[in-house]
């Protein structure tokens, strides 16, 4: 019997991440947290719950005997470097919060989502691997090293089994892009989709990995369920599935909307862009615990386009009904 803690539920990852999780443990080993909640109804209890204020994740985790954690409350890449100490605030002293409120009531395991934003300039950009050296030039980046410590001490010195894996850009339909550097890419499709012109921030030629949010869903799942003996790292594991830059995607794009174009205005984010790598080596998440990504670029271009063309229609419909009930 599990009794899951989401931090962070209503961002990205949390609203793709709560129904596979009601898939596999049922509706009541869920417990949705954020400190707002989005309009999405999820049939799962909610609360209220500020990541900086350790106490109050004590008294969920000990109220609802709580025996694992999915901490996903973070500030994304382009918030966090437009408001670095509140980013250093939330992503890192909340993320020490969670663990010491989970050792103090002996949780079992916490799952983390680490970053590409780890690495920086001093590596070669390609296939990098779990062990290249990690000094970011962002905040984001070194909130997420500071994760990856945290999660190496806490794991050694406390016995909770803190895990995790460094994702790329996550492509989803699901939620709206949320501040991170990579969401140009599903603001690209959304503009697409809605027969609008798009405005990308990153010069066309930035190639940035990427992955389908199934793919990141399942990623979690496994790390999660994998066996503590057969884990190498904490949260180091590398993930993703393919690399594209803005203007490949807008190629893959035109082909569906022959009329859709794209003009380039780089902005601070394109440093941020040029600092993080251009491709991963993930073989050892696929040794370690099974990794396999299963949506190719092709793919994920032609299902975001069915999923999103749906939405639109659905919202499309709403609105006739409410201004002809
Ligand atoms: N997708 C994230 C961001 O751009 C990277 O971890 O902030």
């Amino acid at each position: 019997m599990v009794t899951i803690l989401i931090t962070g539920s209503s961002g990205q990852i949390g609203s793709d991440l709560i129904p596979a999780l009601v898939r596999k443990y049922g509706k009541s080993s869920v417990i949705a947290s954020d400190i707002t909640f989005s309009d999405r109804d999820y049939d799962v209890e909610k609360i209220r719950l500020d990541v900086t204020k350790k106490e109050d994740i004590e008294t969920v985790i000990k109220e609802k005997s709580v025996t694992d954690i999915f901490h996903l409350g973070a500030i994304l890449s382009a918030s966090a470097e437009k408001h670095p100490y509140e980013a250093f605030f939330v992503n890192g002293n909340g993320t020490l919060n969670v663990m010491e409120a989970a050792a103090k009531y002996s949780v079992n395991r916490i799952i983390i989502p680490s970053s590409i934003a780890v690495f920086g300039n001093d590596i070669a950009k390609e296939r990098v691997k779990p062990m290249d050296s990690t000094h970011p030039t962002t905040m984001y980046g070194i909130t997420k090293v500071l994760s990856e410590l945290l999660a190496q001490y806490y794991t050694s010195t406390y016995g909770i089994s803190v895990r995790g894996m460094r994702f790329p850009g996550i492509i989803s339909y699901e939620t709206p892009p949320m501040a991170g550097t990579t969401d140009y890419a599903v603001d690209m499709f959304i503009h697409a989709v809605n027969h609008e012109n798009y405005k990308c921030y990153l010069k066309p030629d930035t190639p940035l990995p990427m992955m389908y949010f199934p793919d990141a869903i399942d990623a979690l799942v496994k790390i999660f369920e994998a066996e503590e003996r057969s884990l190498r790292y904490r949260m180091e594991y590398n993930v993703s599935a393919f690399t594209f830059t803005p203007s490949e995607l807008y190629s893959l794009i035109k082909e569906y909307y022959p009329d859709f174009s794209v003009e380039y205005e780089p902005d601070y984010r394109q440093n941020i862009a040029e600092s993080w790598p251009h491709s991963l080596d993930y073989f050892d998440a696929v040794k370690d615990w099974g990794y396999s990504p299963r949506f190719s670029l092709n793919d994920t271009v032609k299902d975001m386009i069915v999923n999103l063309e749906r939405i639109r229609k659905e919202n499309d419909m709403k609105k006739t009904l409410t201004q002809n009930p």
